[in-house]
């Protein structure tokens, strides 16, 4: 048992596999009891037994289907009304193949539930509960594609701009609060999610393919630096840089009283 000083609790979504999992023994690492949550109950429970044993930190388990109102509500009250929780990681998600012309828009529906809405009313919760109490840490995870949603499934593409957006507005409304606020994008990860949303990875070249460890920790030295987004594979930061500037060359002129002259 290896014991530090708690840094307070981290709510973990989606930590019974995948990125979650491991997050969630990397905080436990960084001296932060857990609060475990996903609807598998019985790998939450074996995940938690092994994160006390090895890292001496009290670790809950909540089984939640965050695709259900009344269980995301619960979740929202509790990160209401527990001041001990510091970090919450939006980390539960789902994939998605194929067409947005032949898409299941019933199954499509608990995608944006999941990936969309309860990132939304969690981060809400977060936000007031971490602002009032002058410090926390909001991390929420997006995706690459993101960046390039030519690449990838329609609506997941659209769940995960969302969650940038979302953090990139949160950032700037809780500027001088203390609580912080990350937005992470990991590439192509190797984990449960592709075979969960029947898709076949094996045809990716494996050097697009991460190990969720190796993601994991980058995301987190992303953090330590202070970074509101984080590319773990990118390698040079002046590439992100440089396309968050021209936004800023268009900010001045997005929104005038007279149309441009191209289109009169
Ligand atoms: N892997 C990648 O290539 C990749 C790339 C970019 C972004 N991401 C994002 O990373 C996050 C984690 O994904 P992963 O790759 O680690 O996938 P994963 O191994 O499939 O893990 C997904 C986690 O979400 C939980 N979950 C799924 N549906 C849920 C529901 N209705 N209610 C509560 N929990 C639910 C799962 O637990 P239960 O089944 O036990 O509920 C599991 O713990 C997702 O947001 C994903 O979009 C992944």
């Amino acid at each position: 048992m290896n014991a530090v000083q708690s840094q307070g609790t981290a709510l973990v979504t989606g930590a019974s596999s995948g990125i979650g999992a491991i997050y969630a023994e990397r905080l436990a690492a960084r001296g932060f009891d857990l609060l475990l949550v996903a609807r598998d109950q019985d790998r939450l429970e074996a995940a938690a037994g092994k994160l006390r044993v090895e890292h001496g930190v009290q670790v809950e388990v909540l089984r939640a289907d965050l695709t259900q109102s009344e269980d995301v509500l619960k979740l929202e009250q509790r990160l209401r009304s527990d001041s001990s929780i510091s970090l919450l990681l939006n980390n539960a998600g789902v994939a998605a193949d194929g067409l947005l012309a032949n898409a299941d828009m019933d199954q499509m529906e608990r995608l944006i539930q999941l990936n969309v809405t309860t990132v939304t009313r969690l981060a809400s919760a977060a936000a007031a509960s971490f602002a009032k109490a002058g410090r926390g840490t909001i991390i929420n995870i997006a995706s690459v594609v993101a960046l390039f949603p030519e690449r990838f499934n329609a609506i997941y593409s659209a769940s995960k701009a969302y969650v940038l957006s979302l953090t990139q507005s949160l950032n700037a409304e809780l500027d001088g609060t203390g609580v912080r606020v990350q937005a992470v994008l990991p590439g192509v990860t190797r984990t449960e999610i592709w075979e969960r949303s029947g898709i076949d990875a094996s045809q990716i070249p494996a050097e697009m393919v991460m190990d969720a460890g190796e993601m994991v920790d980058a995301a987190l030295s992303g953090l330590d630096q202070g970074e509101l987004v984080t590319i773990p594979s990118l390698p040079d930061a002046a590439d992100w840089d440089a396309f968050v500037a021209a936004r800023h060359v268009l900010a001045p002129n997005l929104s005038k009283s007279k149309a441009a002259p191209r289109y009169k």
